[in-house]
């Protein structure tokens, strides 16, 4: 590695960054996905780690999912949960990671009956310990899945509201195009009557109206990817004005072909408009990196200065459900690495 490019990864490294957009069945690495089976007694289609790794290529947003709905299936018990969470934060520590806001998906779990008790529970188990060891505050958001019913999010919302105290949001992925937000009007209204507010995935293969429609209709706080805005120069504008945050995956959007390359990338032009981009990892064990490797990989690809990368930490903070008074400790912080 240059010394310029070594200066650059301990300059990203060393921000405080908070991480926005990270499905926790995204951080299965193949070695976890071994060890699990084996423990588990269930075949792989995959002779070896590599073979497996070999396997993430993808040509669309589908392709992968399939994939990730596959490799979910040796997470189990609460124990499983705990492991893939508590690896997943200590990554997230060496890398600078102050806070997280982590998805996961109950669908994906409920029909395999995992109960709700062992996914929420492993997770949380190791969320409080990666607060106690690392410093790193959470907020947990379980996302419906958009390829399923509205029917069946709402029973879904229903089943895991007892479990409401552990939440700061509800989301909504998986296969956008065809499962506009809309869909899941009544889901998103009783969320929120329930104390749960919104943010959902749109625009990553799916129109900008779907972002509106997330905005006007869910009443989104945030948006997930929102990439496609810019084909839509009235949507920017109020983007911007409002300040609406974008959880950016710029890896993901290059592996699943939302952008060809890394250079062709949008995220500086948004930055530039005054949007408030933030940059995530979204399924790092399939995706070739986690939260520093995709700040170098547009870094690098786009020019990015070092007052832009700073702004895009500046901008992660003030995206996140944190409090106001952590929001500024963390913004003074991040300021004192300007220079
Ligand atoms: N988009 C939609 N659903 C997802 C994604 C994504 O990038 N990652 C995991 N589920
Ligand atoms: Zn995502």
């Amino acid at each position: 590695m240059s010394e310029l490019s070594q200066d650059m990864t301990e300059f990203v490294r060393g921000l405080p960054k908070a991480e926005l957009h990270l499905h926790i069945e995204g951080t299965l690495e193949p070695e976890l996905v071994f060890r699990l089976a084996h423990k588990h007694a269930v075949d792989l289609p995959h002779p070896t780690v590599e073979a497996l790794r070999r396997a993430y290529q993808f040509s669309d947003l589908q392709s992968f999912l399939n994939v990730y709905y596959a490799g979910a299936d040796v997470l189990r018990d609460a124990d499983d949960f705990h492991a893939l969470t508590a690896a997943y934060l200590r990554k997230a520590h060496e890398q600078g990671i102050v806070h997280v806001e982590i998805f996961c998906d109950p669908q994906t779990h409920i029909p395999r009956g995992v109960g709700l008790d062992a996914v929420f529970g492993g997770i949380h188990r190791a969320l409080l310990e990666g607060e106690t060891q690392f410093g790193i505050s959470w907020r947990l958001i379980p996302c419906f899945l958009r390829h399923l019913s509205a029917a069946d999010a709402m029973h879904t919302l229903q089943a895991i509201l007892p479990y409401k105290h552990l939440f700061a949001a509800v989301g909504l992925d998986s296969s956008e195009s065809g499962n506009p937000p809309a869909k899941f009007a009544e889901v998103f209204a009783r969320a929120l009557s329930e104390g749960l507010p919104a943010v959902a995935h749109a625009g990553e293969e799916g129109a900008p109206a779907y972002i509106r429609e997330a905005l006007d209709v869910l009443k989104v706080r945030r948006i997930d990817h929102g990439v496609r805005c810019d084909e839509d120069v009235q949507l920017l504008d109020r983007l911007a004005r409002e300040r609406m945050p974008l959880t950016v995956c710029p890896l993901s959007n290059v592996k699943l072909k939302v952008f060809e390359r890394m250079a062709d990338h949008n995220l500086k032009r948004l930055l530039e408009r005054g949007l408030c981009v933030t940059v995530n990892s979204d399924d790092p064990a399939y995706f070739g990196g986690y939260l520093l490797e995709n700040y170098l990989a547009v870094q690098r690809a786009l020019g990015l200065s070092r007052a832009q990368i700073l702004q895009l930490a500046r901008n992660s903070i003030e995206a996140s459900f944190l409090a106001q008074s952590d929001k500024s400790r963390w913004t003074a912080l991040i300021d004192q690495h300007a220079r």
